[in-house]
């Protein structure tokens, strides 16, 4: 195979929206691409393999027992420089998130290093399923972006998410995906996740209700765009992005240690941990019995953010996150001063809100630029645009 532009290998899954792949698939040529098509042998059903090879000018394979001695899921996994997936159906997206190999597409997800970019269609239904929602974030986890699909009406009547996406906008996501794939390499990036815990006594703690998934997402954007990563992750029961170096710590002091560790290596810093701002004045080694347990004080704990920006050299980066329920700029713009960062995001906790959540809002406001609202989209998505800003800062 020629090798003149970037290659796309399109695989097409068994939905109605496979029609449609008809149109992207113009649009990305128009854009420079090449393109392959692997349909799932289900999708069959909906659109045949001629239409793909009249529009592509390329053999199309749905099995692997096809060109057999050509071993072509190694083949076309090497010669992709981006893997899409458009439609993918929940049962693709299933198969894919167990790390099944049952067809020609399948196989080769598993053999490509490639970035991939899966862009779901399905009934409303179907896409808020709690089984497809697991497989969403666990293919997230793994650094494929997954698109959300568009609101609206689809096949059948219903109305709500599932509809498959304009060429365009598929375009140009993954356009910003491949851009970014990157721009990080080289770099240094420390990351708190997480919650710390401060202890009572043997079997108790204030803690705090930060999932972790915040600071995990930005890990794992950070390694997809080439970055070193070193997380510090308090109390997070999340599986370790593949890459990253773990430092794994409880209290506020052991994180307050890590970060004055690593921070003089890192180009950049941020903090999305959860800092307790006080623990308590004495720490029991017994059991304290529940006739004692009536009052607790307490003594503050350091604002590590605060005082670790005060060490940084010149052109370390430091974004930190902001949790408030009312007030949020005016809060946040003080702690962005005070605490001496480049970046902050906060976001609205009132009720409990974004914590444990997948998805997040609210607003980045920076020292230099203006303001920018992020309506509500996945913390995998807020990773990369927080990313983007601090790629800009870097160069
Ligand atoms: N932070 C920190 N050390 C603390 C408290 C917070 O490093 N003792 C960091 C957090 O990791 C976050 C930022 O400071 O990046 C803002 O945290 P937040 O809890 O919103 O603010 P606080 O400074 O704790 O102020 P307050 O609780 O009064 O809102």
């Amino acid at each position: 195979m020629s090798r003149t532009g970037r290659e796309i290998l399109l695989g097409v899954g068994g939905g109605i929206a496979a029609y449609k792949s008809a149109d992207l698939i113009r649009r990305l040529q128009d854009h420079g691409y090449l393109v392959t098509v692997v349909p799932t042998p289900s999708s069959l059903n909906f659109v045949g393999t001629a239409t793909w090879e009249a529009l592509t000018g390329r053999p199309v394979h749905s099995q692997v027992w096809e060109k057999v001695h050509e071993v072509p899921h190694i083949s076309l996994a090497e010669v992709s420089d981006c893997i899409l997936i458009a439609p993918a159906t929940a049962d693709l997206i299933a198969r894919i998130a167990q790390g099944r190999a049952d067809d020609l597409l399948t196989n080769i997800v598993l053999a490509s290093t490639a970035p991939k970019m899966i862009v779901p269609a399905m009934h409303p239904a179907m896409w808020n399923d709690a089984g497809t929602v697991a497989n969403v974030s666990i293919l997230r986890e793994r650094g494929f972006l997954v698109m959300d699909p568009d609101v609206g009406r689809l096949t059948g009547g219903d109305v709500g998410a599932g509809r498959f996406p304009e060429s365009l906008a598929i375009i140009e996501t993954m356009n910003g995906f491949l851009s970014h794939i990157s721009d990080l390499i080289g770099k240094e990036i420390l990351i708190t996740a997480g919650g710390t815990r401060e202890p009572i006594d043997p079997v108790r703690f204030i803690g705090n209700r930060s999932s972790g998934k915040q600071g995990y997402a930005v890990a794992q954007a950070a390694l997809s765009r080439g970055a070193k990563v070193r997380l510090i992750s308090a109390n997070c029961d999340l599986p370790v992005p593949q890459g990253a170096e773990i430092v794994r710590v409880e209290t506020a002091d052991e994180m307050n240690s890590s970060l004055n560790e690593y921070f003089a290596y890192s180009d950049v810093l941020v903090m999305c941990a959860a800092v307790a701002d006080a623990k308590p004045t004495t720490l029991s080694n017994e059991k304290i019995k529940k006739s004692e347990l009536t009052t607790l004080s307490f003594v503050a704990n350091p604002d590590l953010l605060a005082s670790i920006s005060q060490k940084r050299r010149s052109g370390q980066i430091v974004v930190g996150f902001a949790a408030e329920t009312s007030n949020m700029e005016v809060h946040a713009r003080e702690k962005l001063k005070s605490k001496g960062l480049d970046i902050i995001f906060v976001n609205d906790v009132s009720g409990g809100a974004i914590f444990g959540s997948d998805e997040t809002r609210g607003t980045m406001l920076f020292a230099n630029a203006p303001d920018l609202d992020i309506p509500s989209t996945s913390k995998d998505t807020l990773a990369h645009e927080l990313l983007n800003q601090v790629v800009n800062r870097l160069s």
